[in-house]
């Protein structure tokens, strides 16, 4: 199949794209201190000459002491750190590209160094870091207005450094997850509750606070995902009226676009709606808000990223299911994480028709930033 209908650009509020191709976020860990390295601004450089459209930076780190559980992932704050960034924005528009920050906060997630903590304790709803585990206490009304706050300012910077919008990371069981999850909030007070609607009151107030830095014009996306790192198989929303309830305020408090994460983009959501079976989260999301969605999780790979952390290499994958679905509009974007992390041309062999250039995914790349 021509793979045309990937390369249709795309208008979100003051943001421009060339084609519908977004760079997923992945985190690297090549940014001591963290300090993003003329490295770094190498690697985003390359993906936005070789026609990626939107570029989603790593996981980056709001203004809280244990935002980040490493060391050697990239600050969203600081003097040094934003002018860092200022270098990457500035490199990857000269090369024609535009891109996002995505702004992240781990929450209850413990850092895998054998010697480095974050300089504070970690944040998290209730002080669990999975159901029925303790990880430290919850946060505090204080903290928690911190911590939207620390979002709010990072997306301002954002702005003001050049970035064309910033993703917010609310997924894959990170802090802003963790409150949506009634497994790991079990809060009593404005902050949990036992709907979903009412959990998802923290991500909607960081909504608002980036929408008060950026104004009424400037794209932001946030990232979502039913799944957990902490279990694969939880949802938040097990039917579409669930899924409006949670989506819906998020879009009214600010969100312009849906990244809706799957390990597999062809999977449906709700397998058991009659009619509408094939529809992915993505899918659904863009029928139930209206809103522009982007969908991501194995394009262009036989295997999914969880098992490639294993050592599982994928081969290159047809793009037929994807161009299908593309061309029905189910969903407005596709992110494309582990493809483009291998191959910086990744884009131009699919635009080119050059599948036998297409790469296999091997987890020796991750040892390297090129
Ligand atoms: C090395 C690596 C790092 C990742 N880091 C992040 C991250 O910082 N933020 C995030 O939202 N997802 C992260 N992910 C998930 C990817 O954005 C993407 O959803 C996932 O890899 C599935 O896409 P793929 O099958 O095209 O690789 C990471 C994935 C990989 C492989």
């Amino acid at each position: 199949m021509s793979a045309e209908t990937l390369f249709r650009p795309l208008q979100i509020k003051s943001m421009s794209l060339k084609n519908r191709i977004a760079m997923a976020p992945m985190t690297r860990s090549f940014s001591p201190g963290g300090v993003a390295t003329s490295e770094v601004v190498d690697y985003y450089r390359r993906r936005a000459e070789n026609g990626v459209g939107l570029i989603i930076s790593e996981g980056t780190g709001v203004a809280r002491p244990a935002s980040l559980n490493d060391p050697n992932v990239p600050r969203f704050h600081g003097e040094q750190e934003l002018a860092a960034w200022k270098a990457v924005i500035d490199a990857v528009h000269a090369a024609g590209g535009a891109m996002a920050p995505q702004l992240w906060h781990v929450g209850a997630v413990r850092t895998r160094d054998p010697v480095w903590t974050p300089p504070g304790p970690y944040d998290s709803p209730s002080g669990l870091s999975r159901p029925g585990k303790e990880f430290g206490a919850p946060m505090t009304d204080a903290e928690v207005a911190d911590a939207i706050d620390a979002f709010g300012k990072a997306a301002g910077a954002a702005k003001a450094l050049g970035f064309d919008a910033v993703e917010l990371h609310g997924a894959h069981g990170y802090l802003i997850d963790q409150f949506f999850w009634e497994g790991v909030n079990v809060r009593g007070d404005h902050w949990g509750g036992a709907t979903l609607p009412e959990r998802s009151r923290f991500a909607a107030e960081i909504l608002k606070a980036v929408r008060a830095q950026v104004g009424p014009d400037y794209p932001v996306i946030i990232r979502l995902s039913q799944w957990k790192q902490q279990d694969y198989d939880v949802k938040l929303a097990h039917s579409p009226a669930e899924m409006e309830a949670w989506l819906a305020p998020l879009a009214d408090a600010g969100a312009d676009v849906f990244h809706c994460s799957q390990r597999r983009f062809w999977e449906p959501e709700f397998a058991e709606i009659d009619g509408e079976a094939g529809l992915n989260f993505a899918g659904w999301a863009r029928k139930l808000t209206g809103k522009p969605t982007i969908t991501v999780g194995s394009v262009g790979l036989t295997g999914e990223f969880i098992a490639a952390w294993g050592g599982e290499q994928s081969q290159p994958a047809s793009l037929d299911n994807l161009l299908e679905r593309m061309e029905r509009d189910e969903f407005d974007m596709v992110a494309v994480g582990r493809a483009l992390l291998q191959d910086p041309e990744w884009v131009l062999k699919v635009r080119d028709g050059r599948s036998e250039d297409l790469m296999a995914y091997d987890r020796k790349a991750l040892g390297v930033l090129f």
